[in-house]
């Protein structure tokens, strides 16, 4: 009897992933036969469970906080952009019992923003980044990868950023938190990659109005969909494309390798996680 191909997402809290409800979209979309949960794993029992997944069928799984660095140290092999970002999100179990560790996160960035704003142009000029955690690292390296000519970066915590800059080179230039406001007269690519506006944190508080209106302008926030931020930015006639997009699509090349098929991420897809 052949099993049914399975995969989860390994986290800790896990309850509030909206990935199951992802890939069970396209799972039911397409007719295929398989299965993906969540599934609760405290950093203690991550080994032990990676393990023992490939002989419960699974074969692969995505990997959340705080599980995203630590799983590097237990991948056999770990593509080239989860090297460069230092962590993984796509782990693919391989028929040789080996862990191939991916990360997409930052190919969800970019296809969010080709599909969001089909006009963007990652060469037309810098582009200013709100923050320096984990999702700011993947962002910095497609960002970089795209061709933006200058990334203009700020965090609360300025060593966090100036680190960034150490480890990514000279075309990122750090400026201090309470200047943050002065690199969106020369941004054309803007984006908030801190937890601020999300429900239950703090706002957004740095000021928006030297925003230029030909600015793309996007958030990894999608709770609420509609950040103040992003409609700030919509207000100062930029185009602006919400951070759900980027959960859907980092989604993409896991689904592909897992089950087989390259999935759509379109209004139906952001319509079945939504509800
Ligand atoms: P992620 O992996 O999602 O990027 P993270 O690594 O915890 O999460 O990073 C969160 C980001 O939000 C950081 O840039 C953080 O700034 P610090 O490095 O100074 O902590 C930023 N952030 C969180 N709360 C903030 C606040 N109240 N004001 C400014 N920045 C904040």
């Amino acid at each position: 009897m052949t099993q049914i191909p399975r995969a989860a997402v390994l986290g800790n809290p896990i309850s509030h992933s909206l990935s199951p409800k992802l890939h069970n979209h396209w799972l039911d979309r397409y007719g295929i036969q398989g299965e993906y949960t969540a599934l609760q794993v405290t950093e203690d029992a991550l080994a032990e469970t990676l393990h023992h997944m490939p002989e419960q069928g699974f074969v692969g799984a995505n990997v959340t906080i705080p599980h995203k660095v630590a799983v590097m140290r237990l991948a056999d092999q770990i593509t080239d952009r989860a090297t460069l970002i230092g962590a993984a999100n796509t782990l693919i179990f391989k028929n040789d019992g080996k862990i191939l560790a991916d990360n997409t996160d930052g190919y969800g960035f970019m296809a969010n923003l080709r599909q969001g704003a089909p006009e963007w142009d990652p060469k037309a000029g810098p582009a200013a980044i709100f923050g320096a955690g984990g999702a700011a690292r993947a962002i910095i390296v497609a960002l970089a990868d795209a061709g933006v000519p200058e990334i203009l970066l700020a965090n609360r915590t300025r060593p966090k950023a100036e680190a960034l800059k150490a480890e990514f080179g000279a075309r990122i230039q750090v400026i201090d938190w309470v200047q943050a406001n002065l690199m969106l007269s020369e941004a054309r690519t803007v984006i908030n990659t801190t937890s601020l506006g999300m429900k239950g944190a703090q706002e957004f508080r740095v000021p928006l109005d030297l925003l230029r209106p030909d600015a793309v302008v996007t958030d990894i926030v999608y709770n609420p969909l509609h950040t103040p931020f992003l409609l700030a930015a919509k207000a100062a006639g930029c185009t602006t494309v919400d951070g759900l997009g980027m959960l859907l699509h980092q989604g993409v090349p896991g689904f592909e390798r897992w089950f087989g098929k390259r999935p759509e991420v379109d209004e139906l897809t952001r319509r079945a996680v939504l509800s």
